[in-house]
């Protein structure tokens, strides 16, 4: 199984190192990139490189598309035809399957995917969607490609992925934007910099390892920190009285939208 990366950028990078620690042989990867200084930040990976996105597809099973959105109509436009056999794999945000299915051959098996940015620390979680030519040994495959940098989820219509995208693509900086409110009020209830960053971050991890305990929900851990007349009630009563339920649905539908209209900007209609 040779799999052949288009674009050796960050997120390619991180894919790459999670094939390798779940055991793909280096010399079964092949990353492609105009930009030699990207491939030579690979080549302590012991991969094979090239700057030709013809070469690296040539003998490829799978081909992983870790591209900018604008360049992708081009660069898959002067690609050699696919075979039929070759899954692709795309991590483009904002193409959506008929612009890849309108750039590549009739029937071409294309795992369209939604990864986000802890993916490149291996904490990323990823919605996936097939399109019909995509077998089940295909699937795998791409499934276990993504599960290399977190875990995936798949989705069985195309449109979810835009609400993955306004869930967990876009999730990591509305949690970003919260701790930093949390740090600047930790600031002003007088403690210091390095200490209000630190017991946000941490209650971050603190909070987030005990939602993804397998059956936890997040409304019955909420109640459980939550006394009656306590410290964390005082605060949740301003937050719901203040609209934040109803902030983060509004937000949420907006990434949504801006992901339609995005899918129009980049795509084979443009
Ligand atoms: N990073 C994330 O957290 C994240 C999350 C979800 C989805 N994504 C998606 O993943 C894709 C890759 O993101 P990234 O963060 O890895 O971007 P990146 O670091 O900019 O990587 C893209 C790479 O593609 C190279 N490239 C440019 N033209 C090329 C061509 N004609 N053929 C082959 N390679 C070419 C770029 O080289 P130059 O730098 O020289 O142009 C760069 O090395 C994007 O579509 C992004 O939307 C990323």
């Amino acid at each position: 199984m040779t799999i052949a990366f288009i674009g050796a950028g960050n997120m390619a990078g991180s894919l790459i190192r999670g094939l390798k620690t779940s055991g793909t042989p280096a010399g079964h990867i092949v990353a492609a990139d105009p930009a030699q200084a990207q491939l030579n930040a690979l080549a302590n990976l012991g991969i094979k490189t090239t700057t030709d996105n013809a070469v690296a597809v040539d003998t490829a099973d799978i081909v992983v598309l870790a591209i900018k959105p604008q360049i992708t109509g081009s660069v898959l436009q002067q690609l050699p035809p696919l075979k039929r056999h070759q899954l692709v794999i795309s991590i483009v945000a904002g193409i959506d399957m008929r612009s890849l299915q309108d750039w590549l051959p009739n029937e071409q098996p294309i795992v369209r995917c939604m990864p986000n940015t802890p993916a490149l620390l291996g904490a990323g979680i990823t919605g996936l969607f097939a399109n019909s030519s995509v077998n089940d040994a295909q699937r795998q495959e791409a499934q276990d490609i993504l599960n290399g940098v977190g875990s995936s989820v798949w989705v069985a219509e195309e449109t979810q992925l835009d609400a993955v995208t306004a869930v967990s693509g876009s999730g990591p900086a509305y949690y970003f934007l919260l701790m930093e409110s949390m740090v600047a009020s930790a600031r002003a209830l007088g403690l210091d910099a390095d200490t209000s960053r630190k017991l946000v971050a941490e209650t971050a991890r603190g909070a987030a390892l005990m939602a993804c305990e397998p059956d936890a929900d997040p409304a019955t851990l909420r109640r459980n920190v939550t006394s009656p007349g306590g410290t964390t009630e005082a605060a949740l009563n301003v937050m719901q009285e203040q609209g934040l339920p109803t902030t983060v649905e509004n937000a949420l539908k907006a990434a949504k939208d801006r992901a339609e209209a995005l899918a129009l900007e980049f795509g084979s209609d443009a």
